[in-house]
C-alpha cells in the first residue's frame, strides 16, 4: 500500500470506523439518491486528498461508508470522467482506497443511450460485456506485469446471475448487454451509433469501462447497470442532453434501488 493510499485509509477509518467494506458502489449521473440511503458517514471528495474534483452537474461528490440492508458499504456518490480532465485513470485512487478498506468487489452504475428498441428510457440493463469504443486505457503508464489484465470474464460471472436473480425477485426487468464507452462530452453521431451497433453494442456512455479495467487490475470483482435515459443519437426524434439525462435517470435509479437493495439483503 502507498503512503497516500494508507494515509486514506486512516482517514477515512477515523471518520467511519475500521469494520471493513464488503461492497463499493459508484452512482452514475442522477443516480446520487441511493448515497442517502445509507446509515453511515459521507466524506466530502474534497477533505480527501488525491480524489477527484468533479464538476458534473448531477453527481454529488461524497464518500459514503456505511450500512445498506446490513451490508457494509461504500458509495462513491461521484466519478471523475476522462472527459472532464482527460485522465482515464482518474478512479484509480478511489478504487484503490476501496480495495484498501477491504472491498471485494464493486458494483458500477451509469447513465447511458440505449440502441436496442426493446430497451427503453427508464429501462436497466445488465452489461454483461463492455466495447472499449475510446481506445483509451487507466492503465497506461502502469509499469507493472500486472498491467497485462485479463478481461474475458471482466464483468463477473457469478454477480450477475446475483443481480438477476435479485431483479426477478423484485420484479424488474434486467436484460443484458454490451455497453460501447464513448469519450464525449459531446453526444454521439448517428452515424457512430450505427457503428456501435455494427460493432455489438447494446448501450452507449461516458464512463464505466475504466473502472472496470482498474477494478479487475486491483482484484476486485465488478458487475456494472446501466440506467438506460435515452435513444441513441438518431434512433429517436427525442433531442439528447445533459438535462435530459438528469431528468430521465430517476426513473431507473428507483428499479436500480429496488435491485440492489435486495441484492444486499439476500446475496452477500
Ligand atoms: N450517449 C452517451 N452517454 C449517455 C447517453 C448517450 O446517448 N445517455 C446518457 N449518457
Amino acid at each position: 500500500m502507498t503512503d497516500q493510499t494508507a494515509a486514506l485509509v486512516a482517514q477515512i477509518q477515523a471518520h467511519a470506523g475500521s469494520a471493513p467494506v464488503k461492497l463499493g458502489l459508484i452512482l452514475g449521473s442522477g443516480l446520487g439518491h441511493l448515497a442517502q440511503a445509507v446509515q453511515g458517514v459521507a466524506i466530502p471528495y474534497g477533505d480527501l486528498p488525491g480524489f477527484p474534483h468533479v464538476g458534473v452537474s448531477g453527481h454529488n461528490p461524497h464518500l459514503v461508508i456505511g450500512d445498506l440492508e446490513g451490508v457494509r458499504v461504500a458509495v462513491f456518490g461521484a466519478r471523475e470522467h476522462y472527459y472532464e480532465n482527460g485522465n482515464a485513470a482518474a478512479m484509480r485512487l478511489p478504487l484503490t482506497v476501496l480495495k484498501a478498506l477491504g472491498a471485494e468487489a464493486l458494483i458500477a452504475t451509469n447513465a447511458a443511450g440505449s440502441l436496442r428498441p426493446d430497451i427503453r428510457p427508464g429501462d436497466l440493463m445488465l452489461l454483461n460485456d463492455h466495447i472499449n469504443f475510446s481506445g483509451l486505457n487507466p492503465l497506461i503508464g502502469e509499469k507493472t506485469d500486472a498491467r497485462f489484465v485479463p478481461m474475458t470474464t471482466a464483468h463477473d460471472p457469478d454477480l450477475r446471475a446475483a443481480l438477476k436473480a435479485s431483479a426477478k425477485a423484485v420484479g424488474v426487468a434486467l436484460p443484458e448487454g454490451v455497453y460501447a464507452w464513448y469519450s464525449g462530452p459531446s453526444f454521439e453521431t448517428p452515424a457512430e451509433i450505427r457503428a456501435i451497433k455494427i460493432l455489438g453494442g447494446d448501450a452507449v456512455g461516458m464512463s464505466t469501462v475504466p473502472e472496470v479495467i482498474l477494478a479487475r487490475f486491483l482484484g476486485l470483482k465488478v458487475a456494472a447497470i446501466s440506467s438506460i435515459t435515452n435513444m441513441a443519437a438518431g434512433m429517436s426524434d427525442e433531442q439528447i442532453s445533459h438535462e435530459h439525462t438528469k431528468a430521465m435517470a430517476p426513473l431507473g435509479a428507483a428499479k436500480l434501488e429496488q435491485v440492489l437493495r435486495h441484492f444486499l439483503r439476500t446475496q452477500l
